[in-house]
């Protein structure tokens, strides 16, 4: 088969963050200078018109490994291809979209300050602008208008917008729904998607929330400490969960989780990203544990008959 360029693809990315203690924590306590490995060697693509969901607990690395692949933080080690250049095409939104648009700028300036980046001359930006509103649902009415004048919904609705001012190839939505009720969250993903199917702008959608990302994604990479551990087409993660991490993270949730089994509760204390164990990442707290797990690092092994299933697990190498 021939291979084709994936839109974005990381190779062996890695981003660590440095943090020196300050003069008394290291001559009181002795200190030492800390490395957090947040992303440790991460290989995944994101093709042309298509939403990669990206899962994991608290603190693995799933924001670091956003923002290094919009350009927002340089790797530590490895590179972020976009149709195989280096230059990144990509724009971020948030979680909490008011703390990051500016309170004392309106809409207008808002999406001037991203029109100007990409280029647009001045007469054009307020043209460029009712377009962008109207894309996302708002009206010309807004540009007038503060970050606080709007609701949590409209707010995401305006970062959304500012994204596209860039005319961005990939947009990395990190927890992009997580802050508003229910009812607006499915506005914002039909948003999404609608932009999707128009313009076939690709995300990586980053979520806590396993029914959203059930919903809303194409595949599905599951993150553990600054690794990824499982990448599969959605339908055969949640049908098929490989690696005993992933199955902890669905049983969590009765309604995806595989039927009639009660939750699996994981062993062990969550280890830090400062000082991860070798070998599997994941040894402390498997339930499956062998020999092998805290000697060396898992290689990738596809799952037989499921194209795309891949997984990174001693246990799964063994049985193929
Ligand atoms: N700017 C930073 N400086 C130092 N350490 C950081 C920085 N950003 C993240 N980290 C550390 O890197 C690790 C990964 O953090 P990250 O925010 O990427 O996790 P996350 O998966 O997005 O978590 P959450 O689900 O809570 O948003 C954590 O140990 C975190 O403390
Ligand atoms: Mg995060």
């Amino acid at each position: 088969m021939k291979e084709r360029t994936p839109l974005v693809k990381t190779i062996g990315l890695k981003r660590y963050f440095y943090s020196r203690p300050g003069f008394l924590a290291r001559c009181l306590l002795g200190e030492k200078e800390r490395t957090t490995k947040a992303v440790d060697g991460v290989d995944i693509y994101i093709e042309e018109g298509e939403t990669l969901g990206l899962v994991g607990e608290s603190g693995c690395g799933k924001s670091t490994l956003g923002r290094v692949i919009v350009g927002l933080y340089a790797p530590t080690a490895g590179q972020v291809l976009y149709e195989g250049k280096t230059e990144p095409n990509g724009q971020m939104i948030f979680q909490n979209p008011y703390a990051s648009l500016n309170p004392r700028h309106t809409v207008r300036q808002i999406l001037g300050v991203s029109l100007e980046k990409r280029g647009v001359p001045l007469e054009e930006r307020e043209d460029e602008s009712v377009k962008l509103l109207e894309r996302v649902g708002l009206t010309p009415l807004h540009l007038d208008q503060y970050p606080r004048q709007f609701s949590g919904g409209q707010r995401q609705r305006i970062g959304v917008a500012r994204a596209l001012a860039m005319r961005p190839r990939l947009i990395v939505a990190d927890e992009p729904v997580s802050a508003l009720d229910v009812s607006v969250q499915a506005q914002i993903l039909n948003l999404l998607e609608g932009l999707q199917a128009e313009t076939g702008v690709s995300f990586l959608l980053i979520s806590h929330d396993l029914a959203v990302v059930h919903h809303a994604s194409h595949r599905v990479a599951v993150m553990y400490l600054g690794k990824i551990v499982e990448t599969a087409p959605t339908e055969s993660l949640f049908e098929n969960p490989s690696h005993p991490y992933t199955q902890a993270l669905l049983s969590a949730i009765p309604r995806l989780g595989a039927t009639g089994e009660s939750r699996i509760r994981l062993q062990g204390t969550v280890p830090s990203a400062v000082d991860p164990p070798p070998g599997c990442r994941f040894q402390t707290r498997c339930a499956h544990k062998m020999d092998i797990c805290a000697e060396m690092e898992p290689l990738p092994v596809e799952i037989r008959g499921d194209p795309g299933h891949v997984v990174w697990c001693h246990l799964r190498a063994s049985k193929s």
